[in-house]
């Protein structure tokens, strides 16, 4: 191999990348690219977020339709390279992701986080599903607080006789009708400290979160450790087996590898 990714750079077109995001990571490697004169990256938002922050790259919006529908814009837009930067529990968009590439010969990556192990002051309840969470909270009144995003609030209506405090992004509205509920619109990252106040002055019984893994919404789980709360957490879902690094400068140096080549 004789040339650099920076020689190619002069005499290559740049590789075309989409970046399925929705997730910090996908942000960050939104900053690393932008502007690299050998790659060419065009994120893609599902939508959940009316409105998403402002990304250094050019942006889509909204589902493909499918894994069909991914493999048509994949090859439409000759895209070179697939990063799927979702998160973790975003399971359908990269099953998505695995069958499209598959089928387009389109070389893919995924930032993949470890998940949370449990120390051992921690007192988790591991589940398999939200809904399943929904049963671990028991009879008893509690106050629960809830950190699992705005799409699966619903699964608690069937628990109302727990006092909710539903933190999320965007406002969740009507979604969750139980008669003591107060939510909360907030974007992270929250420090420990702000995490500790939270829960002691809401007076929080339990936490219920799904294991994201990844250090910025580590925090709670460790705040429910210091104030001895239980966890409902739940599992991530499984993954399609594909390439994978823990970070946005992984991503950065496997494109550069893959370009050299
Ligand atoms: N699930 C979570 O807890 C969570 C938390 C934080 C952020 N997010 C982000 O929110 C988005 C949606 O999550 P989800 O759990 O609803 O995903 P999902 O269940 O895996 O995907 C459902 C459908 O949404 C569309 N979609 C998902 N991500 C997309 C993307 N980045 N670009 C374009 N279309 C996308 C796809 O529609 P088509 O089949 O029509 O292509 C997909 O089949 C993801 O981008 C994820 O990174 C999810």
């Amino acid at each position: 191999m004789s040339g650099s990714a920076g020689q190619g750079a002069r005499t290559r077109d740049p590789t075309r990348i989409l970046l399925l995001g929705g997730t910090s990571e996908a942000s960050a490697l939104a900053r690393l690219l932008a502007g690299e004169p050998n790659f060419a990256v065009t994120l893609s938002l599902a939508g959940r977020t009316a409105a998403p922050r402002p990304e250094p790259v050019p942006t889509r919006t909204g589902g493909f339709g499918g894994a069909e529908g991914l493999a048509r814009w994949l090859g439409e837009n000759r895209t070179g390279v697939v990063v799927d930067a979702t998160h973790p529990f975003a399971a359908r968009i990269s099953a998505n992701a695995a069958r499209a590439c598959a089928a387009g010969a389109v070389p893919l990556l995924a930032v993949r986080r470890p998940p949370w192990e449990r120390q051992a002051d921690d007192a988790w309840i591991e589940v398999e599903s939200v809904t399943a969470s929904v049963d671990a909270l028991g009879e008893i009144p509690k106050k629960v607080f809830l950190t699992i995003g705005r799409q699966e609030v619903s699964a608690f209506a069937r628990a109302p006789h727990h006092a909710y405090i539903v933190r999320t992004i965007e406002p969740v509205g009507e979604a969750l009708p139980v008669p003591d509920l107060v939510t909360v619109s907030a974007r992270g990252p929250f420090t420990l400290e702000d995490e500790i106040r939270f829960m002691r002055e809401a007076g929080v019984n339990v936490l219920v979160t799904k294991n994201s893994g990844g250090a910025a919404t580590y925090p709670k789980i460790e705040a429910a450790r210091r104030l001895g709360l239980p966890v409902v957490i739940v599992r991530p879902p499984a993954l399609p087996d594909v390439p994978s690094v823990p970070d946005a400068v992984g991503v950065r140096d496997w494109l550069v590898a893959l370009r050299a080549r």
